[in-house]
């Protein structure tokens, strides 16, 4: 099966099975079969987060577990989520029901299964600020599991589903805690200024989607005309002595102060190195957001992956900071 639709970056790789899972009762079924206890597996949900640079000698399963269900209860609301909805439709579902809390999220592409696994965010908002619970179907012994918050580990574009539960569950819903009062979050330096632009004073749930969207729009190339899995690598995140020495050959750093450590701007630091808009073959980075790099046309993975490859050592060699990707490869 071809999975060139199936991944963000359009790019051609084939899997040797390929099973799309429509009821949570179908994965009971899959692994009653002993035989795919022993395959490579693979978990897709929207493919908006992966580079193949080959074909994948395994099992692909695709999650297409929908539908989404609301719960009011007082000032709180409990979202409930199919793992295979569209992360943007659960995001638009909220917004005209006037729930806030993932307003800020909008416009993000990918699966609501795969929103937990690496904690996606945008724009002062991280998943985990929103998350009640999953659940999540364990290979091993057939069983469904809830995991709260606590059990999740989350981190900066991190999970216990990245680490320690690799390849071991698969979520199957996702539960959402939101406020029917718009406590809405526009500390974000490029919202702000959206908002000003567009002479909004009291912005709405619906506004902040608005600008999020039209920023996201704006900065970051449309998967469906030019593949891309979003930022390819995280933003590095430094300890304060690392960061001084750095500051002080390059004042101009662009940098953030978080709880776990200075946190750079990794786009930055790739523009700086020349590589804004570069076109490399058939692949290059974004003119507008360096960050991300693209297919520009009949990329493979392996094209792809070498750009990233320059970029980590170029960046390395000027700041002696290392890039790490933030996009699976497969
Ligand atoms: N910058 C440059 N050159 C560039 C790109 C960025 O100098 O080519 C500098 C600018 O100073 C800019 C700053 O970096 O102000 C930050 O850029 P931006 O606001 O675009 O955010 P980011 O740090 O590059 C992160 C997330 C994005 C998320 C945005 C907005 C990561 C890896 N990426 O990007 O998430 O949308 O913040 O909150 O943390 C994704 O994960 O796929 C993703 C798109």
């Amino acid at each position: 099966v071809s999975l060139k639709n199936f991944n963000t970056f359009g790019i051609e790789a084939y899997a040797r099975f390929f099973v799309e899972i429509n009821h949570k009762e179908e994965l009971t079924e899959l692994f009653a079969d002993a035989k795919w206890h022993h395959t490579n597996r693979l978990i897709l949900g929207g493919g908006s987060n992966m580079l193949f640079t080959k074909n994948f000698d395994g099992l692909v399963i695709k999650v297409n577990i929908r539908g989404i269900e609301h719960r009011i209860n007082h000032e709180e609301v409990i979202v409930e989520s199919g793992a295979g909805e569209a992360w943007n439709g659960l995001v638009n579902y909220c917004v005209d029901w006037g729930f806030a809390g993932i307003e800020n999220l909008s416009l993000i592409p990918g699966s609501v299964g795969a929103s937990p696994v690496q904690n996606i965010g945008a724009y002062g908002v991280e998943l985990k600020d929103v998350f009640d619970s999953c659940e999540a179907f364990e290979i091993k012994t057939g069983s469904f599991k809830v995991f709260l918050k606590k059990d999740c580990c989350f981190g900066y574009r991190e999970s216990i589903f990245k680490q320690d539960l690799k390849g071991k569950y698969i979520i199957t819903s996702v539960k959402f805690k939101l406020s029917i009062h718009a406590y809405l979050n526009v500390s974000y330096g490029a919202i702000e200024d959206e908002l000003k632009k567009r002479e909004i004073y009291q912005p709405n749930i619906k506004d902040v989607s608005r600008v999020v969207s039209a920023i996201r729009v704006s900065k970051l190339p449309d998967p469906s005309t030019i593949g891309n899995a979003g930022s390819f690598f995280k933003n590095p995140i430094l300890k304060k002595d690392e960061f001084d020495l750095l500051h002080k050959k390059f004042p101009d750093v662009v940098h953030y102060i978080t709880d776990s450590g200075i946190k750079l701007a990794a786009g930055w630091l790739i523009e700086q190195c020349g590589w804004k808009g570069k076109v490399i073959g058939n692949t290059g980075t974004w003119k507008n957001q360096a960050l991300v790099l693209v297919n520009h046309g009949n990329a493979t993975g392996g094209e792809v992956y070498d750009l990233s490859q320059s970029i980590i050592n170029s960046v390395k060699a000027k700041f002696d900071v290392d890039l790490e990707r933030e996009v699976n490869v497969i």
